[in-house]
């Protein structure tokens, strides 16, 4: 038997971390140096400390710091058990940390439980030949083991024995994001522009709650394949590798090597390592354009000069025929063109190359909600998607 954590990772001292430092592109995972979450700047009080924000701040919806993870710990036979030896029917996808397939586990326990019994889990699976590791599996343990809201995938759990390291999650029954706007497939629907719009908002919710939590979270990796889906639409934002805490009072950004996924990373960043809370903003927007066009952000099938679709689509969102243009035509124009031109203005401010000018994550969440309030003309209220109000704190 390995050691299936006898400490928790978020007080092991010496992590090991890998050394590279690179953008990856999309589909394929990226580096990351930061194993470090909130477990060493979060003060923790009797109980659970309420993430606190103004009154005022009910856009960003209820959520909370933990003060401890209150992770559950799995040994590895647990997890075989749970998914049939790792069986090749049992995988739901593969991402550049490894595999992931669906188990099972008790429902109130979180107990392995017999495959067909309890309730269904997705347990990610390093794997050997990943480029990450250690550092973004523990950086996922201590950021999203102790950070709550509706809008972020939850995490149940992990194992560590020996090589093996293995996280637990909830089943997220719907995929991601990237898997419905992108795949043609005739088992998937294309989504309404109601369902995108309840994305981008619950999205854009998870991404303000980690930017107004009383110690600044930085995203760092957004983008439609970390955006999962569960059977109602809600969209939650999954995988915390290269998460970071944001500056220190008085810094405007933190400094650090360049990580993430081509075609999201924000320009300052790219170019100098300078990351800033809106440079999550500006990958929003550019997941904002993909859910618009259908199209993904980087893609060198299309045609030359289309490879990059900021560079591309930046200079027609502002009007109105040239945005009617690029809209995913399998939306059947079953949309009001006044809600699809305040969203693609909305792009375009998210996009703005200096970060003080792109707008908060805040701001961002009470402009889309503006936006879904608007109606198709002729459209009757009985066919809308309901949102749920933002809980309030
Ligand atoms: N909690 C979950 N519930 C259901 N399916 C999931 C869950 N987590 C991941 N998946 C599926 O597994 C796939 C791979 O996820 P993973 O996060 O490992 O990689 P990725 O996000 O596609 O790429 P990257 O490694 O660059 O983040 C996802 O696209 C999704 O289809
Ligand atoms: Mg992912």
């Amino acid at each position: 038997m390995g050691n299936c954590f006898g400490s928790h990772p978020a007080t092991d001292p010496n992590p090991s971390s890998s050394t590279r430092a690179s953008i990856s592109t999309p589909g394929t995972s990226r580096d990351y140096s930061n194993g470090g979450g909130l477990s060493a700047t979060t003060s923790s009080s009797a109980g659970r400390s309420r993430f606190s924000a103004a009154a005022s701040d009910d856009t960003c919806v209820s959520g909370e710091i933990l003060p401890t993870s209150n992770l559950k710990t799995y040994t590895f036979a647990d997890l075989k058990n749970a998914t049939k030896n790792f069986k090749s029917d049992m995988v739901l996808g593969v991402g550049g940390f490894g595999t992931v397939f669906k188990g099972w586990v008790d429902s109130k326990t979180l107990s392995p439980s017999k495959i067909g019994t309890g309730m269904i889990v997705a347990i990610k699976k390093l794997s050997p030949e990943s480029t990450q590791g250690f550092a973004e599996w523990q950086s996922e343990i201590n950021f999203l083991g102790r950070l709550s809201h509706p809008n972020l995938v939850k995490l149940f759990g992990y194992c560590w024995e020996d090589q093996e390291l293995l996280l637990v999650y909830e089943f997220m029954q719907r995929g991601s994001l990237e898997n419905h706007l992108f795949r043609r497939s005739v088992a998937i629907e294309p989504f309404s522009w109601d369902i995108r719009l309840k994305i981008a908002i619950g999205a854009a919710r998870g991404l303000a709650f980690l930017h107004t939590s009383d110690k600044q979270v930085i995203y760092r990796d957004f983008k439609a394949s970390n955006i999962l889906l569960d059977g109602n639409y809600n969209a939650k934002i999954s995988d915390f590798g290269l998460a970071k805490l944001g500056p220190s009072e008085g810094n405007s950004h933190v400094t650090t090597r360049v990580m993430g996924t081509y075609g999201y990373a924000a320009p300052e960043y790219v170019a100098t390592g300078h990351l800033y809370v809106k440079s999550d903003v500006y990958g929003f927007g550019v997941v904002l354009l993909e859910i618009l066009t259908g199209l993904r952000a980087l893609d060198k099938n299309r045609p030359g000069g289309r490879h990059n679709l900021i560079d591309y689509a930046k200079p027609l969102l502002s009007q109105k025929r040239k945005l009617m243009s690029i809209m995913d035509a399998r939306m059947e124009g079953q949309y009001s063109s006044k809600a699809a031109l305040q969203t693609s203005q909305l792009t375009l401010r998210c996009l703005e190359s200096e970060p003080k000018n792109r707008p908060s994550m805040k701001e961002v969440v009470e402009a889309l909600e503006q936006i879904a309030a608007i109606r198709k003309p002729k459209e009757s209220k009985s066919k809308s998607v309901v949102f749920s109000p933002s809980p309030l704190i």
